[in-house]
């Protein structure tokens, strides 16, 4: 009898659960009045009271080893099947995914393009890692330019040819040399520049640069598509400001301001108390230029701007540190919804 109640006892051991027909098989054989276990208990009634003695003791292990075997497995099964598929609950609401923000200058971005793709004009891009000629010589700067100094341009290496584009108006210059007039596109994308970083300055930001060249364009051209613009992106109300500037690949060049959104117009800090704020240096393609970028000055004028992407979003969410814009604080980031 001893050997049998071995016999059990590694059959119990060895018996693999994995289903409910697997535990309720278990409970038969093992547990119930008519497994094995029972019967046992039953041939121990005619044992000897010697035998009674000591077999009792292992039967009694064995019957708790069964037992205890049975109650944590029925715990596992039954909770595996709690989700059983005729348990699943369709009519949950969805938890849904968590999706990322865009960042506040690709809002900005898409709200400029949007703005000049309903006046006509069509996207571009260039390269930012660019050649003296496109980023400086073709746009007339003068050889000793201060701009061309090192510590406002980065080269690459040591080769005083190649650099990173200062302005995006080496952009312009690959146009003209692609595309016959009329030529009307926008050019968003990185710039740099040698500076301290501060609130104010970075060694990089991004600017837009504006291009239309055709026949009879004019100033008052370039002065109206800027005042939509302006009105297009910050309100109705804004009004805008043209004031004398100098660029050497435009000629009249002029600085755009818009009238002060924080004080409309009464003095702030923001405006530095002259309730205007500048967003853009614009002017009429210089004939140099359009020269340098093979369109005949004589039959075709064009206006270019270029405004800073940082400065117009800044002003349009209140944003008072441009290092904010390249620093990945989350917290900075999840405030602005993907929506415009
Ligand atoms: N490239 C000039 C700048 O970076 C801006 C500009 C562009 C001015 C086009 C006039 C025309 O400051």
């Amino acid at each position: 009898m001893e050997e049998r109640v071995k016999k059990i006892e590694e059959e119990v051991k060895a018996f693999l659960i994995s289903s409910k027909e697997d535990l309720e098989n278990f409970r038969l054989r093992f547990i119930s009045k008519k497994g094995v276990v029972t019967s046992l208990f039953d041939d121990l009634k005619l044992a000897s009271v010697d035998e009674k003695r000591k077999l009792g003791k292992v039967l009694n292990e064995l019957k708790q080893l069964a037992e205890g075997k049975f109650k944590l497995l029925q715990e596992t099964v039954e909770n595996s099947n709690s989700i059983a598929s005729d348990q699943i609950d369709l009519s949950l609401p969805v938890v849904a995914n968590k999706t990322g923000n865009l960042h506040p200058l690709n809002l900005t971005r898409y709200r400029i393009i949007e703005i000049f793709e309903r006046l006509g004009f069509n996207v571009s891009d260039g390269p930012e890692v660019e050649d003296d000629w496109h980023n400086f010589t073709a746009l007339n700067f003068a050889e000793n330019h201060p701009a061309r100094e090192m510590q406002d341009t980065f080269f690459v290496e040591k080769n005083p040819d190649i650099l990173l584009r200062t302005h995006t108006s080496n952009v312009q210059v690959r146009l003209m040399k692609n595309q016959k007039p009329p030529i009307r596109s926008i050019m968003p994308g990185r710039v740099y520049r040698n500076e301290a970083i501060s609130a104010r300055a970075h060694c990089f930001f991004h600017q837009v640069e504006g291009l239309y060249v055709d026949k009879n364009v004019g100033f008052s051209d370039l002065k109206q598509t800027l005042y939509h613009f302006a009105k297009e992106m910050f309100g109705k109300e804004t009004k805008i400001r043209l004031r004398p500037s100098f660029f050497p690949f435009t000629e009249p060049s002029a600085e755009i301001d818009i009238s002060c959104l924080i004080c409309h117009g009464k003095g702030c800090n923001v405006c530095k108390y002259s309730g205007w704020v500048e967003i853009a240096g614009s002017g009429m393609v210089h004939p140099e230029v359009l020269k340098n970028g093979g369109i005949d000055p004589e039959e075709f004028t064009g206006f270019a701007f270029g405004m800073g992407i940082e400065r117009i979003t800044m002003l349009r969410y209140s944003i008072n540190d441009l290092r904010l814009f390249s620093e990945n604080d989350l917290r900075f980031l999840r405030q602005f919804k993907s929506v415009q």
